[in-house]
């Protein structure tokens, strides 16, 4: 029994990750060229395979039938093979639809528009039109009879209900941009990003920041293996399952970012939830300590703030990217709003919140050396840990309390 996808490249897809947690087969990526594409299906060695991009559609002349929702939408990723013959289905229409639902956001009789025009873009089309959607509205930069200009549905548009965006805008590496501008929207309920990484696109994050719901594209990437799973062992997809492999993925995938104040306990407490969440733990200070080569009071003395709150947004830009950091970030970095948005995206953000009483002056820290001046700090900047964070953790407990504690908020 053979399983696996099929599509160039491969080198990103979580797909073998998630279908291990799914079922017992074994699950192989197979990265091939278009030219193989013809042997690969003479051959039919296999009983199931997904294909991602750039052979949803190529593939289609190869299979003997196609289910209804492949055919409108006009692509495959999921290939059963049964007595010999070859079965298409689109299960990302599924995974779709299963993201929407698990937003919270209801599409009945509300006007949605999908931004982009490619193959996501029918997926959300045909997806809408099955929960009802009033009216679907297909948004792209250049202008076409079934299209409307971003201008345009700014001005036509500003009442939409609900925003999908299946344009590549916001992915890694390009993931300081955004679609479409959001505030324009007056009566938004929600927006969904096909996107996942990161895993909160700056469009999710846009809506959450003025109260709408927003979720990115892991839910639907696991929940389309989990129908594909279904079909490839000739079962009924089990709906729970979706909801267990996303947490475990996202717990696995998402950064633990620590903020707080200096001497709150983000790096022993950051150290100790690196260790059983069997992450990679990094201080932010430590690496803008390696690249200067000078400790933090000398960086502090010789060049100035400035140039250490460069290093550590650069630290910071850098370590975003990244997937499954405990990530403890010097105590000013979150009053840098660019920071935070970027440590958002592939992270959850943790304010550990230590009484003053319970804080120390060092001499090791320049902006908090005596206990005057870190009572002032502390009283600037404890509604900036408190808004930017995604929770608020008391932390004057014993380190293991803390970590405890930040178990029950995130598992
Ligand atoms: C700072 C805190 C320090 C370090 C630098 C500036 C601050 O990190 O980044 O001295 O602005 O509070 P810790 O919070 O890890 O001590």
């Amino acid at each position: 029994m053979k399983y696996g996808l099929i599509g160039k490249p491969l080198g990103h897809s979580f797909s073998r990750e998630i279908h291990a947690l799914i079922a017992d087969y074994d699950y192989r990526l197979f990265e091939i060229d278009e030219d193989e594409l013809p042997r690969f299906f003479q051959e039919r060695d296999f009983s199931g395979i997904n294909v991602t991009i750039p052979y949803k559609q190529t593939v289609i002349p190869f299979l003997d039938e196609i289910s209804d929702e492949a055919k409108k939408i006009g692509a495959v990723n999921t290939i059963v093979k049964k007595e010999g013959k070859l079965f298409g289905f689109n299960t990302d229409f599924f995974g779709m639809r299963a993201l929407i639902k698990s937003a919270g956001l209801d599409l009945e009789n509300k006007t949605v528009l999908i931004l982009g025009t490619g193959g996501t873009s029918k997926t959300a089309v045909e997806v809408s039109k099955s929960l009802g959607a009033k009216k679907i509205v297909k948004v792209s930069r250049t202008k076409s009879s079934d299209t409307v200009t971003y201008d345009e549905a700014y001005e036509k548009f500003s009442g939409a209900d609900v925003i999908i965006n299946t344009t590549p805008v916001g992915m890694f590496p390009n993931a300081d941009k955004t679609p479409v501008d959001i505030k324009k929207f007056k009566k938004l309920q929600g927006v969904i990003d096909a996107v996942y990484n990161p895993l909160r696109t700056n469009f999710v994050l846009d809506a959450e920041s003025i109260g709408a719901k927003g979720r990115g594209g892991l839910y639907m990437l696991v929940a389309q293996a989990v129908y594909a799973s279904a079909l490839f062992l000739d079962k009924t997809a089990d709906e729970s399952v979706i909801d267990k492999t996303y947490a475990r993925i996202l717990t696995e995938k998402r950064n633990i970012v620590l903020c707080g104040m200096p001497s709150s306990g983000k790096t022993t407490v950051g150290k100790a939830l690196a260790n059983d969440f069997g992450k990679r733990f990094i201080d932010t200070d430590d690496v803008v300590v390696e690249k200067k080569k000078e400790s933090i009071s000398d960086i502090f003395e010789k060049y100035g703030e400035g140039e250490f709150r460069k290093e550590e947004r650069l630290a910071i830009e850098e370590l975003s990217k990244e997937n499954g950091l405990v990530i403890a970030t010097g105590g000013g970095a979150v009053l840098d709003e660019n920071n935070v948005r970027a440590l958002r995206r592939n992270g959850v953000i943790l304010f550990l919140d230590r009484s003053l009483e319970n804080l120390v002056a060092t001499a090791d820290r320049p902006l908090s050396k005596d206990k005057e001046k870190l009572k002032n700090l502390f009283e600037k900047r404890y509604d900036v840990y408190k808004s930017c964070a995604d929770a608020v953790i008391p932390a004057d407990g014993e380190i293991a309390d803390v970590v405890e504690k930040i178990k029950g908020v995130l598992l």
